[in-house]
């Protein structure tokens, strides 16, 4: 059933782009010129006149959650907040029958999300699942939604959900955006092209695999990890993280690269990996100087950056190239080789990959 992998969590990141394919279906015409979810055309009326998205979820989910933020308020121009689903619940929130809220969830079982949709109902919002798991608790509970379609996820450690749960937000934000007419034809069309040419760019990105899994051998040491990314890499910093930490046991953190020098650069040392996303996009400049700083303190620089990069891998301790495609997407590319990052490290270290100590795949417990 592990498809002669190793492991399911091997499995799950290697299925990427035929899970992206089929996340796609249906959805994005052959042409390539148009994105239509059918929940959201169902709901046009309710979703167009919405003066504030609210995305619930946790873990993984919420990561994605962020990527959504990022691209609604993009390409749609309407506020959006991320919140941790146990956080919401339990604030009395401002919230009412103008919001409507975004629950993300892998598993559709997770107890906090749930809880979050319920008092979100209970005040009047309009509630929009993105699940996986066709049928389970979530899906069943929401007003409308969007499945993912990619499929089985066993490995606790969740890769493809995370990726499917990204695109769908992506054709959400497109499909949104066009009919809010917030976006240019011209910016819909290139972004809708660069979707499509996904599946192959993750095919790429999954071959850096082997030379990862070398990598990974002379991290096995560390005790801590640092991850950085600015803009949409960002929630892509604390995703990879939250890998490592899972099946690896390396603690591990996430940051926003400009908030190093607001007190974390203290822990920069020779011995400290500072994996950073630093593929070519609009925040290219300022990951450079990011990049700098940490070398001037002797940091380990991890870059994993776009093909035919000439800069920082100069700079760079080791430097891994990744296909390039629009700042907006490129979460859907830098994901795989964190991914596979984590895999390998915790392999190396002997690790229980599938089943992590002390973790459950769904939550259904607060
Ligand atoms: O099934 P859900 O997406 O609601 O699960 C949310 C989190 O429990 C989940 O993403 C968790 O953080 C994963 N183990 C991360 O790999």
């Amino acid at each position: 059933e592990k498809g002669g992998y190793p492991h399911f969590m091997l499995k799950e990141i290697f299925e990427q782009p035929n899970c992206i394919r089929d996340c796609m279906r249906g959805r994005i015409n052959v042409e390539g010129t148009n994105v239509v979810l059918s929940a959201i055309i169902d709901h046009k009326e309710k979703l167009l006149k919405a003066k504030r998205f609210i995305i619930v979820a946790c873990g993984t989910s919420w990561h994605a959650g962020l990527i959504g933020k990022h691209l609604i308020e993009s390409y749609c121009r309407i506020p959006v907040e991320v919140e941790y689903a146990s956080e919401f619940r339990y604030r009395d929130p401002v919230i009412d029958e103008n919001d409507v809220v975004i629950a993300i969830s892998q598993s559709g079982e997770t107890a906090d999300t749930l809880a979050a949709i319920d008092l979100a109902r209970r005040c009047g919002a309009f509630i929009y699942g993105i699940c996986n798991s066709v049928g389970s608790s979530i899906p069943r509970s929401t007003h409308t939604g969007s499945y993912i379609h990619v499929g089985p996820e066993i490995g606790v450690a969740s890769t493809k959900a995370f990726t499917g749960q990204v695109t769908v937000l992506a054709m959400l934000a497109l499909t949104l955006a066009k009919n809010k007419q917030t976006i240019s034809n011209n910016e819909f069309l290139k972004i809708v092209g660069e979707l499509m040419s996904i599946p192959d760019k993750m095919e790429k990105a999954i071959q850096t695999n082997n030379q990862i899994a070398s990598i990974a051998k002379v991290f096995t040491y560390a005790h801590n990890f640092i991850y950085l990314g600015r803009g949409y890499s960002y929630p892509v910093a604390l995703e990879g993280a939250l890998k490592l930490k899972e099946i690896s046991y390396i603690h591990a953190e996430g940051y926003p690269a400009a908030e190093m020098k607001h007190g974390p650069i203290a822990l920069i040392d020779e011995e400290m990996p500072v994996v950073v996303i630093a593929t070519h996009n609009g925040m290219y400049d300022k990951i450079l100087s990011n990049i700098q700083e940490i070398k001037a303190r002797k940091g380990r620089v991890i870059a994993f950056v776009s093909e035919g990069d000439e800069v920082i891998s100069k700079l760079a301790d080791i430097c891994i190239e990744l296909p390039q495609t629009t700042e907006c997407l490129d979460p859907l590319i830098t994901t795989i080789p964190l991914q596979l990052l984590a895999y390998h490290i915790a392999v190396c270290k002997g690790k229980d990959v599938d089943q992590p100590r002390n973790l459950a795949k769904s939550v259904t417990v607060e």
